[in-house]
């Protein structure tokens, strides 16, 4: 199963292209991602209810980040908020905005030196996210760094139905609460790791 998955997470990863790099305008991004900055960028500011941190953005993965988008838009992932800010904006904006969260992407260690003992259930996962916690393409999230809370809250969604992402409820539904917890804990001690996103510096 495991193989199957893996060669159809390629085949789904191919059909981005290195465009990206091309048409992503950060500049424009930072002027639109303003309210977005009224969670994202304030350090370990907390989603209601339930409570837990909102995700870091900054080192992630830009395409990884239009994906989630895409995923909150379409109801892939279930959440208010993030549904609603997913649905008001044009793809180049959304692309643009996850350009200036993302900032420089958090590359993988030339050796990595985990932090800590990886918990056994983390034995599949890195065939993706890394020893390091560093997704291995740019459409697999990097883990490295993340707040662990929110960690738990992903992985318990992929196991109950709250994000229907098909690759990871595979793997999320062999894991125990208990797993859920070790790993986030391994994942969020990374480093280097994932950061808060920065307010845009006023121009001179
Ligand atoms: C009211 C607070 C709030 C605002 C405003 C907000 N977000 Fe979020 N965002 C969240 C929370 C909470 C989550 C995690 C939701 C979940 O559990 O899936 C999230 C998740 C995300 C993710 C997924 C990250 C990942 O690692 O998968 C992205 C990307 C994102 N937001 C981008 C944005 C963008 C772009 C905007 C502005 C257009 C925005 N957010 C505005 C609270 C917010
Ligand atoms: C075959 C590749 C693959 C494997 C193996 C895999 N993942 Fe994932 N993982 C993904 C992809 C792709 C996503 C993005 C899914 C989405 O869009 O919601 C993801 C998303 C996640 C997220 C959500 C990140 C965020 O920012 O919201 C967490 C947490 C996660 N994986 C943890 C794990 C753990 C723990 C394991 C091992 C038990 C694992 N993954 C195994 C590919 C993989």
């Amino acid at each position: 199963m495991t193989k199957f998955v893996l060669a159809l997470s390629l085949v789904a990863a191919s059909v981005f292209s290195p465009a990206w790099a091309q048409t992503a305008d950060a500049e424009r991004g930072a002027r639109l991602a303003y309210t977005c900055l009224g969670c994202h960028g304030i350090p370990n500011y907390k989603n209601a209810y339930p409570n837990y941190r909102v995700p870091k953005l900054r080192g992630q993965h830009p395409e990884y980040l239009l994906i989630a988008l895409q995923a909150y838009r379409s109801g892939e992932r279930s959440h208010a908020t993030m549904h609603a800010n997913a649905s008001s904006w044009s793809e180049q904006d959304l692309v643009d905005m996850t350009a200036f969260l993302a900032g420089p992407v958090v590359a993988a260690a030339a050796t990595p030196k985990p932090v800590g003992k990886a918990p056994d259930a983390a034995a599949t996962c890195v065939a993706c996210h890394g020893t390091d916690g560093v997704g291995i393409t740019p459409q697999y999230p990097t883990l490295a760094g993340q707040h662990a809370d929110y960690l738990e809250r992903a992985l318990t969604d992929y196991k109950k139905g709250g994000r229907k992402n098909a690759i990871m409820a595979g793997f999320a539904a062999q894991l125990s609460a208990q797993d859920i917890k070790a790993l986030a804990a391994y994942y969020s001690a990374q480093r280097p790791g994932l950061a808060t996103s920065l307010r845009p510096t006023p121009k001179k």
